[in-house]
């Protein structure tokens, strides 16, 4: 099984993304409703619930993890490769790669939670691999909560994620990397505000090539993962907020399973 974890609803959006590229591959999903947003958590608690998170996932047979959290791929990634001797992969560098590859000599953009930009990793990623690129972070700390409330079309929405756009919209920018995986549900109303002829790179889908290129090299590693395409949803707290969302993303029921981590 394919593991992927995140704080709640967001990577759902990385669970879609499998399904399209990947489908068939079992895939049990943690999101951890309870404990919800990591955003605004410091490091050393984050840490805590992605190692936790992923011990979860192992005792439910998985077999490689997706952090499909960028707080928790920023802050713990080391201590997840020093933990865990499966294939572990964050949402990070493969968004990372794909703005370098479209940018240019423009500004790339960066929106993430507030624990995701203090982190200062995009910029760090990003100027390692070109260091003449122009790169303007901010964190959008509304967006997740208002995703898990599921207002996804409300005019209030629609304003803050205006107003958060506002000062990349002046910068210049044609690359915009969603750096949080619950903002690809608010994609329409983002390049709407930050315009048409900026690129959106999208972590959740990003991080499935990296996957699928790592299990075509790897496939004593692949020959490990079961093809029924089953998928099982775990949470650590049934809402039907989630419920309702989860549907809205993966345009099917989906049956969640409480569990206590
Ligand atoms: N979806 C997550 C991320 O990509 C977590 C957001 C949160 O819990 O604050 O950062």
């Amino acid at each position: 099984m394919i593991g992927i974890f995140d704080s709640g609803i967001g990577g759902l959006t990385v669970v879609r993304a499998f399904m399209e590229q990947m489908p068939g591959y079992d895939i049990v999903y943690f999101g951890d409703t309870a404990r919800t947003p990591y955003g605004n958590k410091s490091p050393e608690t984050v840490v805590k619930y992605a190692l936790e998170n992923t011990d979860f996932l192992l005792s439910k047979g998985a077999k490689i993890i997706v952090m499909a959290c960028n707080t928790a791929s920023s802050v713990a990634t080391e201590k997840m490769a020093e933990r865990f001797d499966v294939p572990i992969f964050e949402v990070i560098t493969p968004a990372v790669e794909l703005a370098i590859k479209t940018s240019g000599k423009s500004g790339i953009g960066v929106i993430g939670t507030m624990a995701t930009i203090n982190s200062g990793i995009y910029e760090k990623k990003i100027k390692q691999a070109n260091p003449d690129a122009r790169v303007y972070s901010f964190p959008c700390p509304l967006l997740v909560p208002l995703v898990e409330e599921g207002w996804l079309n409300k005019p209030e929405t629609r304003m803050i994620v205006k107003k958060y756009l506002h000062p990349l919209k002046v910068r210049q920018i044609n690359t915009l990397i969603l750096g949080c995986t619950h903002y690809p549900i608010l994609k329409k109303i983002i390049q709407q505000k930050i315009g048409k002829r900026v690129n959106i790179i999208d972590s959740s889908i990003a991080v499935v090539g990296k996957v699928k290129a790592f299990l075509e090299n790897h496939v004593e590693v692949d020959s490990m993962l079961y093809k029924k395409g089953e998928c099982r949803f775990f949470v650590s707290d049934v809402t039907e907020q989630f419920k309702k969302t989860a549907k809205d993303i993966l345009k099917r029921t989906v049956i969640l399973e409480h569990v206590r981590i």
